[in-house]
């Protein structure tokens, strides 16, 4: 009895402190997603549990504007001006309890919390990720021209066969083999298209902390502590993941062997971060440089195979769907065939149907939604010029909430590349600020320009020769999973290929 006295009393005082906290704070006049938000994250953390977070970000924002409280300390922004711009610039740090939680191995670009340090790393790691390089690298022609091989021949049989193919097993392949032909030389890439053993190591181990993301990211303190019991098999797997280190300590341990040696030409990426760590501190032991470069490399990695997997393979499912934008692609593919002095890099920067078909595809299928938690800082900062929010709160944006915002893109769950094709500039310049799919300012992906080249030069390989068309008895849901990074929710996409000359 004394102890339901006690305990009810207890509860009253606390509910009268969260409301007299609350008519204090500077959150008070933004609208709330739910009645409990400002005294509870348990609404926000509920929605994550259920896999819920994009539908009800969307819905929200089209019911209540574009900055929405979501917890007693945490809100949601989604417009460009006055909103995005201001809360992805330098001034706002990363959220250490958000980006801790997401990845165990910390160390590394993404996981950097302060600017500064970041700063200083991005500095190092960035130049063979500009636009220029990229287009003019010869380490990534000579590999992408080996991956086009290797998926020519693929192609050939599955056509020649009828084979029902899993293309997002397929390209997360090709991703995979490009990114490691581009991190540590042709000589030393994976060949997973021939055999995809690593892939699939590769892939359960992404599954794996997928599921672990989730858990630690929707779970209230101090039951993330226990996320592992309650979500069951999510820790990694041990053979696959002892696979995949060992196979990457080897490479770099090769690319270190073989530094010295190597002509700028051929030069890899690692060349040049290990270039870089020495001269930005030339007594770094080797080291802590070496597991400083595998990390970044780890990453990198990662990000293609997913990232790069996701968005290849979906284009390709949208393609199937719609034959006549399959047909205005490969009419527009077919000029490439006439004689030019520019290279095929740089031929493919002007080409308006492949850009809308794959822009189109980043909006409707961002393989990384997000919401990517920033905090303001001490000095505070305003939204929508009239919001003032104080230093310490968290706010965050989420790649699916800006694209399907119908103002800048009228009927936004429908996959329409004409849509970026029928407007004027102006129209278009506005649409284009509006598409998140690798983040924006001082933090946003370091792999744009990689991802545009790699993704546009296989669509070449595939659309120039071949069609694809849906597989009638596939029944897979092909839906993506709402988590930080958005695989096909049936784990795989199957289409079928015809040879067209
Ligand atoms: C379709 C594929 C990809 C998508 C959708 C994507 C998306 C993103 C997004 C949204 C961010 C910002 C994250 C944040 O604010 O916390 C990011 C950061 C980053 N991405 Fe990507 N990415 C992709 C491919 C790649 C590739 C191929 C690389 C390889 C280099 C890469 C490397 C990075 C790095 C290093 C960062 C951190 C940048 C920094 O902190 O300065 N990403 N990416
Ligand atoms: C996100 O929400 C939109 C709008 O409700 C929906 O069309 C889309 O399928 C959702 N995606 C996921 C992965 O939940
Ligand atoms: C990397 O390439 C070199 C040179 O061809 C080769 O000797 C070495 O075994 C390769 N290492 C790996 C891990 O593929």
């Amino acid at each position: 009895m004394l102890a339901v006295v006690v305990g009810s009393a207890l509860l009253i005082l606390w509910i009268i402190a969260s409301i007299r906290r609350n008519n204090k704070c500077g959150l008070k006049d933004i609208p709330n997603a739910h009645f409990s938000v400002p005294y509870s994250r348990l609404w926000l953390l509920s929605i994550r549990w259920r896999k819920l977070e994009n539908r009800s970000r969307i819905h929200l924002h089209r019911r209540l504007g574009p900055v929405v409280r979501i917890g007693p300390r945490d809100v949601s922004v989604n417009c460009i001006d006055d909103g995005i711009r201001t809360i992805y610039s330098s001034k706002f740090d990363k959220d250490a309890s958000f980006y801790h939680a997401l990845f165990d191995q910390t160390g590394f670009m993404v996981t950097m919390i302060g600017n500064d340090e970041h700063r200083r790393r991005r500095r190092m790691l960035a130049h063979p990720y500009s636009n220029s390089y990229i287009l003019n690298s010869q380490t990534l022609d000579s590999i992408l021209s080996r991956v086009s091989r290797r998926l020519r021949e693929g192609m050939a049989g599955w056509a020649s066969t009828g084979t029902s193919v899993d293309v997002y097993q397929q390209a997360k392949c090709c991703m995979l083999d490009v990114a490691s032909g581009y991190l540590f030389g042709s000589e030393n890439a994976t060949d997973t298209l021939q055999d995809p053993g690593f892939e699939n190591d590769l892939t359960t181990l992404t599954k794996t902390t997928t599921k672990y993301l989730h858990l630690r990211t929707s779970l209230i303190w101090p039951m993330t502590y226990f996320s592992s019991l309650i979500g069951g098999n999510v820790l990694p797997d041990p053979v696959a993941r002892g696979r995949w280190e060992a196979w990457l300590t080897r490479v770099i341990t090769d690319s270190y062997r073989r530094h010295p040696t190597k002509p700028p030409s051929t030069a890899s990426l690692f060349d040049h971060f290990y270039d870089s760590f020495k001269a930005a501190d030339p007594d770094m032991p080797l080291n802590d440089m070496a597991s400083f470069i595998a990390v970044e490399c780890d990453d990198h990695l990662s990000a293609s195979h997913i990232g790069l997997g996701i968005l290849l393979s979906y284009t390709m499912y949208e393609l199937s769907r719609d034959p006549d934008w399959q047909r205005a692609l490969r009419k527009e593919l077919l000029t490439l065939a006439k004689p030019s002095d520019k290279s095929l890099a740089h031929r493919l920067a002007d080409l308006p149907v492949l850009d809308a078909v794959v822009t189109e595809t980043m909006r409707t299928r961002a393989p990384c939604p997000g919401p990517f938690p920033r905090v303001v800082p001490d000095s505070g900062c305003r939204l929508v010029g009239k919001f003032d929010v104080p230093g310490g709160t968290v706010v965050s944006s989420s790649a699916w909430a800006l694209h399907f915002n119908p103002v800048p893109f009228p009927s936004p769950e429908e996959w329409r590349p004409g849509r970026w094709l029928e407007v004027d500039g102006n129209t278009l310049a506005e649409m284009r600020k509006w598409i998140w799919t690798f983040g924006s300012g001082a933090r946003a992906c370091i792999g744009t320009h990689f991802s545009m080249r790699v993704m546009k030069e296989l669509l070449v390989t595939i659309y120039t020769d071949y069609e694809t068309f849906l597989d009638e008895g596939f029944t897979g849901n092909v839906e993506q999973e709402d988590t930080f990074s958005s695989s096909p929710l049936a784990g795989c996409v199957k289409l079928k290929f015809r040879r067209l000359t």
